[in-house]
C-alpha cells in the first residue's frame, strides 16, 4: 500500500503536486479553503493526465476536501502549497502539528521562507522538511528536498524515496539557505544578464539568444561542474583569473531592474519588460514552453518504465 498523501492549497502548484501522486497510484486528498479553486481542481488535474497521456484511472484516487482536518488526518505525507506568506504558512503548520498523525511528514513548497520559521510551532520539528518543486511541478523533474536545522535525516530520506518512486528527481539540500540551490544559480545568472544589458553590451533578445543557443543548449546534459571537469579545472581557473573581477557586483537589486518596475514595465503582463511583448507573442512563448516541457516529461516517463 503506497503512503497516503494530502496537499494543502489547490492553486498553481498544489493541483500539479496532487496529480503527480495520483498518477503514481497514491490516495490523495486535496484541500483548499477557497471553494471555487477547489471546485476547479478536478478539471485542471484531468487536463494534466491528458497532456501527459497518463491513465485517467488515477483521477479516482483524489478526494477534494473542503475540511482541513479530514484532508490531513490519515496522511503519511502532507505537501503544503498555500500562499507565500509567513503568517499563513505558520498557521497551516501549527494546525498540521495538531491534526496529523505523529508519524506524518510535513513538507512545505515555500520558494524562499526559511523552513525552520514555517515549522516553528510544530512540536516535533524533525518531521518538517522543504520540498521545493519547480513550476509546473508535474512537468519539471527536480524537487529540492531541504533539510532545516531540526529536520531529521530519516525524514529527508523517506521524502526523497517517495518522490523518486513518483518519478521525480529529488535532491538533498543540506542547509536551509535563501534560494536553496536552483534559485541561487538562476539569480546569479540573471544578475549578470541584467548588468550586461544595462551596460549596453547587448540587447535583451541577444542576451537570451546567447543563453538558449549557446551554453544553454547543452545544459540538460552537461551541468556547469561537469562542464568544468570536461574542459579541465586548470582552464576554468585561468578563465576565472581573467574574468571574475569583471562580473557584476552591484550591491542589492540592479538599478536597471528597479527602474523598470517603478515605470510599470513588468514584462508580458504589461506588454513591456526587458523586451516588448504583444499578447500573441506572449501566448506563443508560453505554448512553446509547455509543449517542450510536456514532450520532455513524456520521454522521461518512457525511459523510466
Ligand atoms: P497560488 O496562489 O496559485 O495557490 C495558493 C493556494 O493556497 C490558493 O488556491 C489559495 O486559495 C490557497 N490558500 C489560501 N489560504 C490558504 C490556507 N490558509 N490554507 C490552505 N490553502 C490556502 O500559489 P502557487 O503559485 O501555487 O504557490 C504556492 C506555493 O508554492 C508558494 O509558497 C510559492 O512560493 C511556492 N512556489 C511557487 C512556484 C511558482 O512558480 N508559482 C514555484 C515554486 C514554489
Amino acid at each position: 500500500m503506497k503512503p497516503q498523501i494530502a496537499v494543502i492549497g489547490a492553486g498553481l502548484m498544489g493541483h500539479g503536486i496532487a496529480q503527480i501522486f495520483a498518477a503514481s497510484g497514491h490516495k490523495v486528498s486535496l484541500h483548499d479553503p477557497d471553494a471555487k479553486i477547489l471546485g476547479s481542481a478536478k478539471d485542471r488535474i484531468a487536463a494534466i493526465f491528458t497532456l501527459l497521456e497518463q491513465d485517467p484511472a488515477g483521477m479516482a484516487g483524489i478526494s477534494y476536501e473542503p475540511d482541513f482536518a479530514t484532508a490531513v488526518g490519515d496522511a503519511d505525507f502532507v505537501f503544503e502549497a498555500g500562499p507565500e506568506k509567513l503568517p499563513v504558512k505558520h498557521a497551516i503548520f501549527k494546525n498540521l502539528g495538531a491534526k496529523t498523525k505523529p508519524s506524518a511528514i510535513l513538507c512545505t513548497n515555500t520558494s524562499a521562507i526559511p523552513i525552520g520559521q514555517i515549522g516553528a510551532e510544530v512540536a516535533d520539528k524533525s518531521r518538517v522538511v522543504g520540498t521545493h518543486y519547480w513550476n509546473p511541478p508535474h512537468l519539471v523533474p527536480l524537487v529540492e528536498v531541504v533539510q532545516a536545522a531540526e529536520t531529521s535525516l530519516a525524514t529527508v530520506e523517506k521524502t526523497i524515496a517517495l518522490l523518486r518512486d513518483a518519478g521525480k528527481s529529488p535532491v538533498h539540500v543540506r542547509r536551509d539557505i535563501p534560494g536553496f540551490i536552483g534559485n541561487r544559480l538562476q539569480h546569479a545568472l540573471k544578475r549578470e544578464a541584467i548588468a550586461l544589458v544595462a551596460d549596453g553590451v547587448c540587447d535583451a533578445e541577444t542576451l537570451d539568444t546567447v543563453v538558449k543557443e549557446g551554453f544553454g543548449a547543452r545544459m540538460a546534459v552537461l551541468g556547469p561542474l561537469e562542464q568544468s571537469d570536461l574542459v579541465g579545472l586548470n582552464l576554468t581557473l585561468d578563465i576565472h583569473k581573467t574574468l571574475i573581477e569583471h562580473l557584476d557586483r552591484t550591491a542589492g537589486p540592479h538599478p536597471f531592474l528597479v527602474d523598470k518596475v517603478a515605470k510599470g514595465e513588468l514584462g508580458m503582463a504589461t506588454g513591456r519588460g526587458f523586451r516588448d511583448w504583444t499578447p500573441q507573442q506572449a501566448a506563443e512563448l508560453r505554448k512553446r514552453l509547455s509543449d517542450f516541457l510536456a514532450q520532455s516529461a513524456r520521454a522521461l516517463r518512457q525511459k523510466k518504465r
